[in-house]
C-alpha cells in the first residue's frame, strides 16, 4: 500500500525523492518522509498529509545529499502522524528504514529489543527492524540486514540506508519493489512510476531477494546471501503515459482513455473473426474455472462468469480473493484459476494464486501491470495493456477487463469446438467507437450530477450481465464521493432494500433492452409508486422509459454483451462529477490506496 524510493546517484536526492514520492502518492498517502545522508549523517524529514506538505518543509530546511530513501505511508500499525510516518531510525540515528508490508511478530521482537536497551520513538512495527539492523550491524549493511530478517515473519518491501557506506540496501518479501539502472544513477520504488523519468532499464526483485546498490554497480543476493543472476529489463510505457495531459485528474483522463485502451485490449487477438488468444493449457481438459479477485476486479470477475459459462459452456465460479484460501476451497488439478488484477500486486489475490497452485490447478492471469508479482506467477496470461492506472478510482482497467475476459470465452469455446456468434466479435471491435459517443455529450450526466450530489445514499440496480455493472457503479461512488450507494440485482429490492425507498432516495437502473427489459420496467414502476427518484441509463433507441422519469442517460445500442462496457460508463462519469462537485480530491480519496499490498 505504501509507496518506496530510494537514489543513488550524482543529483540532489532530496529534490528527486520527493517528485517520485509525488508519484507514487496513489499508493498511499497519510503521511511521508525521506532520509538522506548528508555530511554531518542521516538528516530525516517527515510530516503528516500529503507529499506536498513535506515538501514545503524541506523548502524551508533544504538536505544536501546525493543518496538517500522515501516514503509515502499508508497506515496499518498507529496512526498517521509524523513520528509514525517512515523512514524510520535507529537508536543512534546511522541507519534508517523505510517499509512497506507487516512484520506480524514485531510486538514479541520490540519487548525483546527493549530488554536490551533499545529505545522505540513510534508505534509502527516497521521500527524494529532498523533496530535490528542496528543490533548486528558490524560494517556491513547487506549482512545485518540479513541476519535481522531471519527473525521477521511477516511481508515487507526494504529501502535501508546507513550514515557509515555509499549503498542502499532492498530487500522483498510479498511487497513489489524494482531497481532503475541509470547511466550516473540508481532508483529503487515499488513499481516503474517514479522510475521512468530517469531510466527505462530496471530488474525487478522476486520474494526473497535483496539488492545492494552502489555508485559501481548493483547486486541481486537471495535472503541467505546467495548471489541471483538477473535480467535487466526495458519498460515498455513512456512518461507521457504517466501524466494527466489537461485533465483537472487522472481518473477522468482513464476514462477517456477507454476507448484507445479497450483497441489495445483487442489489438492483435481478433483476426478475421477469429480470436487469437495464446493460452498455456488444453482448454478441452479444464473441468471447472474459478476466477479470484479483489474489488473491481471482482465486478468484471462475475462478469467473465457470465460470459464463460454462456459463450463456453464451462462451469465458472467467482471468489473474492481474500475469503478463497480461509475456507478450505475444493480446488482440483483439472480446474483452471483465473486471477483478475489491475495492479498485480494485490495481497489477497495473490495469496488465493498460491492457494490454487498449490492444489495444482492451472492458472491465468489477467493482468495490467506487466512484469508485476501475480503476472509473473501466473503459467500464462492476458494483459490488458490499457497503459498505467493512477487514479485510486479503477475504471480503465475495469472495460478492459470485461474485454479479455469476453476475448477469453470466446477464444475457449473456439478451442472447444463451439461455434461463437460472429456479430459479438464484430461488435466488440465497435465497442471503442460507441464509448467515444457516450463521452462525446456529458450534459445529461453533468446535470444528474448537480441535482443528486447532496443525497445521503444511492441505489444501483441491475440485472444478468449489468447487475455487477450496479455494483461497480455504486463502488465508484461511494469510495470517490463518500455517499452511501449500494448494487443490487433489481428483483431482489423487492425482498428488502424496498424499504429504504422514499423521496430521498435517487434510484439508479441500468435498463438494457435484452430480456430482462420488461421485469425492470416493473422494478421501476414499484420504486415509483413509492416516491422514489429515477434515474435511468437507457439504450438511445428506447420508448418506454421516458415516462417513468425524466432523469434519462442515453447510451448507444449494442449487443447485450456489450452492455457492461458502454452502460458502466456513464456511471464512472456519474460518480466522478458528483465528488468533484463535493471538492474531493478525487485521485486520492480519504483512506484508499491503488495498490492494496496487505492481506
Ligand atoms: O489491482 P487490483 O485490480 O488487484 O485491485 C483490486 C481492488 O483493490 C481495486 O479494484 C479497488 O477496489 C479499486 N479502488 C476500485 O476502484
Amino acid at each position: 500500500m505504501c509507496g518506496i524510493i530510494g537514489y543513488l546517484g550524482d543529483k540532489n536526492a532530496s529534490k528527486i525523492l520527493i517528485d517520485g514520492l509525488k508519484k507514487l502518492e496513489y499508493r498511499g498517502y497519510d503521511s511521508a518522509g525521506i532520509a538522506v545522508v548528508a555530511n554531518d549523517g542521516i538528516k530525516c524529514l517527515k510530516s503528516k498529509g500529503r507529499v506536498a506538505d513535506l515538501e514545503k518543509k524541506l523548502l524551508e530546511d533544504p538536505i544536501e545529499g546525493s543518496f538517500g530513501i522515501g516514503h509515502t505511508r499508508w497506515a496499518t500499525h498507529g496512526i498517521p502522524s509524523e513520528i509514525n510516518a517512515h523512514p524510520h531510525l535507529d537508536c543512534k540515528k546511522q541507519i534508517a528504514v523505510v517499509h512497506n508490508g507487516i512484520i506480524e511478530n514485531y510486538n514479541s521482537l520490540k519487548d525483546l529489543l527493549i530488554k536490551e536497551g533499545h529505545k522505540f520513538v513510534s508505534e509502527t512495527d516497521t521500527e524494529v527492524i532498523s533496530h535490528l539492523i542496528e543490533k548486528f550491524y558490524a560494517g556491513n549493511l547487506e549482512e545485518a540486514t540479513i541476519k535481522a530478517l531471519k527473525l521477521v515473519e511477516g511481508t515487507f518491501g526494504l529501502a535501508i540506508i546507513s550514515k557509515f557506506e555509499r549503498k542502499i540496501v532492498a530487500a522483498r518479501r510479498g511487497s513489489p519493489l524494482v531497481v532503475g539502472i541509470g547511466d550516473s544513477e540508481k532508483i529503487i520504488a515499488s513499481d516503474v512510476v517514479p522510475i521512468l523519468s530517469h531510466t527505462k532499464k530496471v530488474v525487478y526483485l522476486k520474494d526473497n531477494e535483496m539488492a545492494i546498490i552502489t555508485d559501481k554497480d548493483f547486486r541481486i543476493e537471495s535472503l541467505d546471501g546467495k548471489e541471483v543472476e538477473k535480467k535487466v529489463e526495458e519498460i515498455k510505457w513512456d512518461v507521457g503515459q504517466i501524466e494527466k495531459k489537461g485533465f483537472k485528474y487522472f481518473m477522468l483522463k482513464e476514462i477517456f482513455e477507454q476507448p484507445e485502451a479497450i483497441a489495445n485490449t483487442l489489438r492483435g487477438r481478433v483476426k478475421d473473426g477469429k480470436i487469437k488468444l495464446t493460452v498455456d493449457f488444453d482448454a478441452n481438459s479444464i473441468k471447472r474455472i474459478t476466477i479470484l479477485a479483489c474489488g473491481t476486479s471482482w465486478h468484471s470477475a462475475l462478469i467473465g462468469k457470465y460470459f464463460i459459462e454462456k459463450i463456453s459452456g464451462i462451469p465458472t465460479e467467482v471468489d473474492y480473493a481474500s475469503e478463497f484460501r480461509y475456507r478450505d476451497p475444493i480446488i482440483r488439478k483439472d480446474d483452471l484459476a483465473v486471477v483478475i488484477s489491475q495492479s498485480g500486486e494485490t495481497a489477497d489475490t495473490l495469496a488465493a494464486l498460491r492457494e490454487a497452485k498449490k492444489f495444482g490447478a492451472k492458472t491465468l492471469g489477467i493482468i495490467n501491470v506487466v512484469g508485476s508479482t501475480i503476472a509473473r506467477e501466473v503459467d500464462s496470461g492476458i494483459y490488458l495493456h490499457a497503459g498505467p492506472e493512477i487514479g485510486v478510482a479503477s475504471t480503465k482497467a475495469f472495460t478492459c477487463q470485461i474485454t479479455a475476459l469476453l476475448l477469453l470465452a470466446l477464444s475457449l469455446a473456439e478451442k472447444r469446438g463451439l461455434r461463437i456468434e460472429q456479430d459479438v466479435v464484430d461488435e466488440l471491435l465497435s465497442a471503442p467507437q460507441k464509448i467515444k459517443k457516450i463521452l462525446g455529450s456529458l450534459e445529461d450526466i453533468k446535470k444528474m450530477a448537480e441535482k443528486f450530489k447532496d443525497s445521503r445514499d444511492f441505489l444501483y440496480l441491475g440485472r444478468g450481465l449489468n447487475f455487477p455493472v450496479a455494483l461497480e457503479g455504486a463502488l465508484k461512488l461511494k469510495e470517490i464521493s463518500y455517499i452511501h450507494a449500494e448494487g443490487y440485482p433489481a428483483a431482489e429490492m423487492k425482498h428488502g432494500p424496498i424499504a429504504l425507498i422514499d423521496e430521498n432516495m435517487p434510484v439508479l437502473f441500468i435498463v438494457p433492452k435484452d430480456n430482462t427489459y420488461e421485469k425492470i420496467i416493473s422494478n421501476m414502476e414499484e420504486v415509483k409508486a413509492r416516491g422514489g427518484k429515477i434515474i435511468a441509463v437507457v439504450s438511445e433507441d428506447d420508448k418506454k422509459i421516458s415516462k417513468l422519469t425524466e432523469n434519462i442517460i442515453k447510451v448507444p445500442p449494442c449487443h447485450q454483451y456489450l452492455t457492461p462496457l458502454i452502460n458502466v460508463i456513464p456511471l464512472q462519469l456519474l460518480a466522478y462529477y458528483v465528488a468533484d462537485l463535493k471538492g474531493i480530491n478525487v485521485d486520492k480519496p480519504r483512506n484508499l490506496a491503488k495498490s492494496v499490498t496487505v492481506e
